[in-house]
């Protein structure tokens, strides 16, 4: 058969490029019995959606508004923006009466039941595994999520009420109810693009073919269809034809333990070199993260941090992990720091495999407020906070399932180096609550293991989706 030309008008905007958001709700949601009557709401949700092409015309806007208002010396004011995307689970799509077999044995079982696989927490009850999830997930009543997007929240409380009509909902003719809704808000003020420890995320994505052609130096250029189903690159033959330019999402509700976090830094502080304990508390951080606050990579500032580099994107994203003595010691960068766990550069590449088929597309966002000065004093955490982590990739088990699972997870990952590298010292996890432990994170005694105590990472909950086409959810979702 032949494969259509590609037309970003028909993929959904967060996929490729993203649905700009200040803040965002991920509205997960069960189909109601009448779904002749949802599928036929469904095409009223079409219009809405945000495409690819839509999204570009979008951050243009954004982007012009910026340079205007620094042209005239203000700061700028948000645009009125929102944006809506649809994805389903396995479930739904069987609810829906769609039998094709979409080929990822992940999405397919659905994420509650790979919880263990993925070292989740939890214990067995009567012989079955149940994860330490919020109960809206362990249902096994979640047929898909409508993400909206938006500069704030009331921008998404309007469209949000569009959508409820569209669907009926709170009425007798209701064709779908809300199972929970995570509420998702970037951080305030210098913390905007910073994840609730502190550092900056969001810096380092595969640039796709055809669409970000103008990558960053260090960027990797992924084919198509490392991300979307059915393009060159995607590895599975015999998915159905309506599946082309779909995605799987990766949705993880992730609750991170920060006044914690913070103290095993500040307890455990790197010494030697005239550091202070705050910078040796600093630099473990960096150490554990594989980048400063500011977003500086330690393999390129592996002693002090860099902020200009963090900001610089024709900069901070330029490094292998291949320095020299990069492959062999930890001087630079632990094995295990989180960035290097989950995209290991040469560590890799260098031995001859390609990352490729690893990379996914992270469109996360935080959650919960900014820790309280109560916290702060206590150390322990008093409000939920943390991030919702999305992940879009053409395959579930090569991608993010692949990278918890064998890299994050797998202690003698990354291969081949003079001692055993450890858990990612962020994500790594195990089901039972053992110590985890990492080596390398002290330069000047690269053997040593640092145990980690506690978790500061918490999955709370989760679903696999699929984001189809928009012609999919036209010919094959609504009737
Ligand atoms: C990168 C934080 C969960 C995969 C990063 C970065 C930060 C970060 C600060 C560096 C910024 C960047 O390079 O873009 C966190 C936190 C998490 C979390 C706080 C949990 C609360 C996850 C999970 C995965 C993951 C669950 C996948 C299983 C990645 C990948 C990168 C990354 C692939 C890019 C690495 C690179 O290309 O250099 N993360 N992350 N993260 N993270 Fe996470």
């Amino acid at each position: 058969s032949t494969v259509p030309a590609f037309d970003p008008a028909n993929v959904q905007g967060d996929i490729l490029v993203g649905l700009p958001k200040k803040a965002q709700q991920y509205i997960i949601f069960q189909i109601d019995d009448n779904v002749t009557a949802f599928r036929k709401a469904l095409n009223n949700l079409i219009p809405l959606i945000t495409t690819t092409t839509q999204v570009q015309q979008d951050r243009t806007k954004i982007a012009n508004n910026k340079k205007a208002a620094q042209e005239q010396g203000k700061t700028p004011k948000l645009i009125k923006l929102s944006g809506v995307n649809v994805a389903f689970s396995q479930a739904g799509l069987t609810k829906m009466g769609i039998t094709d077999d979409l080929l990822d044995t992940a999405f397919t079982a659905g994420q509650l039941k790979d919880s263990k696989n993925l070292g989740d927490p939890g214990k067995d009850v009567d012989g079955n595994f149940v994860p330490d999830w919020l109960p809206a997930f362990l249902q096994g009543n979640i047929h898909g999520v409508i993400l909206i997007s938006g500069d704030c929240a009331a921008t998404i409380t309007e469209t949000r009420t569009t959508i409820e009509h569209i669907f009926s909902v709170g009425t007798p003719n209701a064709t779908l109810h809300e199972v929970t809704t995570l509420i998702g808000k970037v951080r305030p003020g210098p913390e905007d693009g910073h994840e609730h420890f502190g550092f900056l995320d969001g810096i380092s994505q595969p640039a796709i073919e055809g669409i970000d052609t103008n990558p960053n130096p260090g960027q990797e250029t992924v084919r198509q269809g490392i991300i979307l189903v059915g393009r060159d690159g995607d590895g599975i033959a015999n998915r159905p034809s309506w599946a082309i330019d779909g995605s799987f999402l990766a949705l993880r509700y992730l609750f991170q333990l920060v006044p914690e976090f913070n103290n095993f830094l500040k307890g455990n502080a790197l010494t030697g070199n005239g550091l202070t304990p705050d910078q040796g508390s600093e630099l473990l951080g960096a150490r554990l993260m594989g980048r400063w606050k500011s977003g500086a990579p330690i393999d390129l500032a592996p002693t002090q941090d860099d902020p200009a580099l963090g900001q610089d994107a024709s900069r901070n994203n330029n490094f292998r992990y291949d320095f020299t003595d990069d492959q062999t010691t930890t001087i630079r960068c632990p094995f295990a720091a989180h960035t290097r766990k989950t995209n290991p550069r040469a560590d890799l590449e260098d031995i001859g495999f390609s990352t490729e088929t690893r990379r996914i597309i992270r469109r996360g966002v935080q959650f919960g407020d900014e820790v309280t000065p109560q916290e702060a004093a206590s150390g322990k955490t008093a409000l939920d906070r943390g991030l919702i982590f999305a992940a879009y990739q053409s395959t579930i088990p090569n991608g993010f399932q692949f990278i918890q699972i064998s890299w994050a997870n797998a202690t003698t990952f990354p291969p081949q180096k003079p001692f055993t590298p450890g858990f990612d010292p962020i994500i790594g996890q195990t089901n039972d609550d053992s110590v985890r432990t990492l080596a390398g994170t002290d330069p000047n005694n690269q053997t040593a293991e640092l145990s980690l105590p506690t978790d500061w990472v918490l999955p709370k909950g989760g679903e696999y989706f699929f984001s189809p086409s928009i012609p999919a959810l036209r010919t094959k979702f609504a009737l």
